[in-house]
């Protein structure tokens, strides 16, 4: 039960302040009780109660709530940086995929690779994200494609449950159709709807029910039978949506009541209307942008139109080969004109909202998940914008140290 004293700039990232905001306070302090905030306002108003309370030095520096990474497709096998010299030459994503690369070729390596080796690639990425601050990472099954592979993922996701971050399963056995179903993608179809989705609800395995609309992948009426069916299982919708071409992505997520839209590059002026009056969060992933230069999204005009615009990696071996999620919220605020503060808070609070866990983390205040980040920096704009390999030196997540990792006896 320490009080970390000395706090140079405390970013709260209040969910009920607007987008703009951090919620910054000056020489602060921030008092945890094992897994839970107890209190976080100004040094100078510390409640006499904590006066006896083991205390801790911040050094000055900015701390932040622990960054939630809502986006990533961690279990897979191998890399695919041919492919990433072949797009170099001119090849397009969509291209690649046509020819039996791009998710397809991921599918084939992570079905051949056991589970204890996709474990530990899962371990050690995880690891490396604690050292920047991430405490909370929503993970997609999506490299299996048939029943047992799915749930061999999902439960590698559970495994991990016991591990230092919380970790949030997304199933996405809708990635793209498998190379066996290639002439019969009804059928699949059905196989996801009324075999996968019933047994990965009845299992525990996931929270979410996630679809890839894109020419490459599913259709609008395909996804929309995938996410309904979810839906009626309890899995809460989630799409990858807009990314390449305009296919309606932002509607369907709207009119499925979706937790979150995301990629949304090409997202209509409709698209976006709907999504804010739905109340569906945007995920923008910058990383994914970047190496597919397709974009940026239109996050001001998401943010104008009231719809609230999250930041994730896209952690995956085509689009998004990295994890550092310091560095897709950077890009956000250079390619998508998001202010460091909108960054922050997308993602933390509005992360956390589309995961549908904005009650809990996300944010520093009393009663929520004690997720924090210690920054070497003195404002969240410094850190922002002097892009270093990595500036946080202390990541505490349900009040347990996770970084610096606690050196093996
Ligand atoms: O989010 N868009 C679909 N899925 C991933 C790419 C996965 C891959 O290329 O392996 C994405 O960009
Ligand atoms: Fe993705």
């Amino acid at each position: 039960m320490p009080v970390l004293k000395n706090i140079g700039a405390l970013a709260r990232c209040l969910p009920s302040a607007p987008s703009g905001e951090a919620g910054v306070i000056p020489d602060a302090a921030l008092v945890w009780d094992g897994a839970t905030i107890r209190w976080a306002g100004s040094e100078s108003d510390l409640p006499r109660e904590f006066a006896g309370w083991p205390t801790e030095d911040a050094a000055g520096r900015l701390v932040i709530p622990g960054l939630v990474d809502c986006h990533t497709h961690l279990a897979f096998a191998g890399w695919r940086s041919d492919e990433f010299a072949l797009r170099l030459q001119g090849a397009t994503y969509l291209q690649i995929a046509a020819a039996g690369g791009g998710i397809a070729s991921t599918v084939a390596s992570t079905r051949a690779a056991s589970t204890e080796y996709l474990q530990a690639r899962c371990r050690s990425h995880l690891a490396q994200m604690a050292s920047l601050g991430v405490t909370t990472v929503e993970a997609k099954s999506g490299y299996g494609l048939n029943v047992e592979q799915e749930l061999r993922l999902l439960g590698i996701y559970k495994s991990l449950a016991s591990g230092p971050q919380r970790i949030v399963a997304t199933l996405l056995a809708a990635h793209v159709i498998p190379p066996e179903y290639r002439d019969r993608r009804s059928e699949y179809v059905d196989l996801v709807e009324r075999e996968l989705i019933p047994r990965v609800a009845r299992e525990g395995l996931a929270r979410f029910c996630d679809v890839f609309v894109e020419e490459s992948a599913f259709t609008v009426e395909e996804a929309r039978t995938i996410l309904l069916a979810g839906k009626r299982h309890g899995l809460v919708p989630k799409l990858h949506a807009d990314q390449l071409t305009s296919c309606g992505g932002g509607e369907l997520a709207a009119e499925v009541g979706a937790a979150s839209a995301d990629h949304l590059e090409q997202i209509s002026e409709t698209g976006i209307r709907a999504m804010a009056s739905a109340g569906v969060v945007a995920v923008s992933l910058p990383i994914a942008s970047l190496y597919l230069g397709v974009g940026p999204l239109p996050a001001r005009r998401l943010l104008n139109a009231g719809v609230p615009v999250a930041v994730a990696t896209d952690f995956n071996p085509g689009s998004a080969p990295s994890f550092h999620l310091p560095v897709a919220m950077t890009l956000a605020c250079t390619t998508q004109r998001m202010t460091p503060a909108e960054a922050l808070r997308g993602a933390t609070v509005v992360a956390a909202q589309a995961l549908n866990l904005d009650w809990e983390i996300g944010s520093i205040e009393p009663g929520k998940s004690a997720d924090f980040a210690v920054i070497d920096s003195d404002s969240v704009e410094q850190w922002l914008y002097h892009l270093r390999p990595n500036a946080c030196v202390r990541t505490v997540a349900r009040g347990r140290e996770i970084w610096p990792a606690a050196p093996s006896s």
